[in-house]
């Protein structure tokens, strides 16, 4: 769906009138399109002292062919990346502040106690004004939990705060996240900065990721088509987000599996047809669905990615909620979900470093008026990515779940005008998202360089107040 507003306010009397009546003023965000370099500017790196991933950060970013220059409490960068054979330099002159840069980088992986935060200010004071339009900002950190100290421990989940606050902050559509590197697994940085840093990312703020060491070392991966040759199954495909899901991962390289309820055959015969996929024609929620999915992807050789995005919605308050909408919205949500899994993996249907990408959704984590069966499924989406991600990490398998806020499809289209308004306008981005940033999460997860993400949830949601 349009969002007429958003033209309105980038036009030049509709920004005068925004800025006089001080409306919002969201920016267009800038998306990927195929070809185009991964970060469209330089990319400003800073650190605390004893910063552990740098020799990650040159390699990422060499392959990348960024241009990257060093604050000046991170001298040691112009020299790593020198040596690397990067072109780079020191930013700004003494206290002046240097050009605008598209990305901030800082590596705080070495904060040990909170006395050294001053790192962090320094850098940020300095930058804070530096990044352009629809820049982007990652902070590197260690998992708390696997910290040596509780001191240690302690600086680095306060990092959390500061990346939010910094996504409140910076506007003009520019998205912060923190990466939690565990140690060891530097050597996975590249795929998720590469998401991180890109447009792919655009509706995606303030999010925490955790990078671990993969259950097998990533293969090489053609960083044009990542997903070249890998049979990967979306459900509900026939519209909406899935059906953007499938353009992404076939755009990516992907054979595409589209299913959806026989109902919608004519507009999943239509999507697999564009696509050049296969489409299956499926109510999975019925009890013969994981036999006849196991049978689909033993006759296709498996599986490697399954991206469990069907759902729906059945609102009523729990006290006007006729108990077949509390069960349909369960079943095709979650149980089907946990069933499906179950018999893949049983039935060896998945391929070795198979993916499983689940969709949540905000209001699994805040929860909703009218909404105690979809929250009660979504919020279970998250303990069955969570609880399952060791268990299937001794097969080799991930999972993860990303968990869309308002993002402009025929379902928010439904809402009343007065909701839908709000759900657009009070995030970080000032607008809805669009089913491809859905879709982009998704791909990013499904990559065989992914590895070391499992039981990760990202919201896609642009930083929205709603279960903030
Ligand atoms: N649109 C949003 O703002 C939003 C926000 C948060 C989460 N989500 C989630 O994203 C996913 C996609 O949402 P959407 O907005 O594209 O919805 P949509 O209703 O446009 O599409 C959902 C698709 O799933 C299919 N489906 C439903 N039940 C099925 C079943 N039993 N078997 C097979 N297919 C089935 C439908 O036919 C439909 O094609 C859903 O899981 C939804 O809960 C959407």
């Amino acid at each position: 769906m349009n969002d007429s507003y958003l033209g309105f306010a980038n036009s030049t009397l509709g920004s005068r009138i925004a800025s006089m009546l001080g409306l919002p003023q969201p920016l267009p965000l800038e998306r990927y399109k195929p070809g185009q370099p991964v970060i469209k500017g330089g990319v400003l790196i800073g650190g605390s002292a004893n910063p552990q991933v740098l020799n990650a950060l040159v390699a990422a970013f060499k392959s990348m062919d960024a241009h990257t220059v060093a604050h000046k409490g991170l001298p040691q960068w112009m020299g790593l990346a020198n040596e690397a054979g990067m072109m780079t330099g020191r930013w700004g002159i003494a206290d002046q502040a240097g050009e605008k840069v598209k990305a901030l980088v800082f590596d705080a992986t070495g904060l040990t106690d909170s006395s050294q935060s001053d790192a962090i200010y320094n850098f940020f004071h300095d930058a804070a004004r530096s990044v352009l339009p629809c820049g982007r900002v990652v902070v590197l950190g260690r998992p708390p939990e696997a910290c040596a100290t509780p001191r240690q421990a302690t600086i680095q989940r306060a990092l959390e705060g500061l990346t939010r606050s910094l996504a409140k902050e910076l506007k003009r559509a520019i998205t912060v996240q923190l990466v939690y590197v565990a140690e060891g697994a530097e050597d996975q940085l590249e795929n998720t900065l590469r998401f991180l840093l890109s447009p792919r990312s655009a509706y995606v703020s303030a999010q925490v990721v955790r990078l671990g060491l993969p259950s097998a070392a990533n293969p090489t991966v053609d960083w044009i088509q990542p997903l070249a040759g890998k049979k990967i199954l979306v459900t509900g495909a026939s519209r909406g987000i899935g059906e953007s899901i499938a353009e992404v991962i076939a755009r990516d390289g992907a054979q595409v599996i589209c299913l959806d309820v026989p109902q919608a055959r004519e507009g999943l015969d239509a999507v697999a047809k564009r696509l050049g996929a296969k489409a299956l024609a499926l109510d999975i929620g019925s009890a013969e669905a994981p036999q006849a999915l196991v049978d689909a992807a033993l006759a296709d050789g498996g599986w490697d990615v399954v991206v469990h995005n069907a759902g729906i919605t059945r609102d009523k308050t729990i006290a006007n909620m006729k108990d077949h909408l509390w069960q349909a919205v369960v079943n095709v949500n979650l149980s089907t979900q946990e069933r499906i899994n179950d018999a893949l993996v049983g039935a060896g249907a998945l391929k070795a470093g198979a993916r499983i990408v689940c969709v949540s959704s905000i209001s699994g984590i805040a929860g909703n008026l009218g909404q105690t069966n979809y929250a009660l499924s979504k919020a279970g989406v998250i303990g069955m990515v969570q609880s399952m991600a060791p268990v299937l990490a001794e097969k080799g398998i991930t999972i993860n779940a990303v968990a869309p806020g308002f993002i402009e499809t025929q379902m928010t289209a439904a809402v009343p005008f007065a909701i839908r308004e709000a759900g657009r306008r009070m995030n970080s981005m000032g607008q809805g998202g669009q089913p491809v940033d859905v879709a982009e999460a998704i791909a990013w997860f499904a990559s065989p360089a992914s590895g070391g993400l499992t039981g990760n949830v990202v919201r896609v949601c642009g930083q929205s107040l709603i279960g903030a």
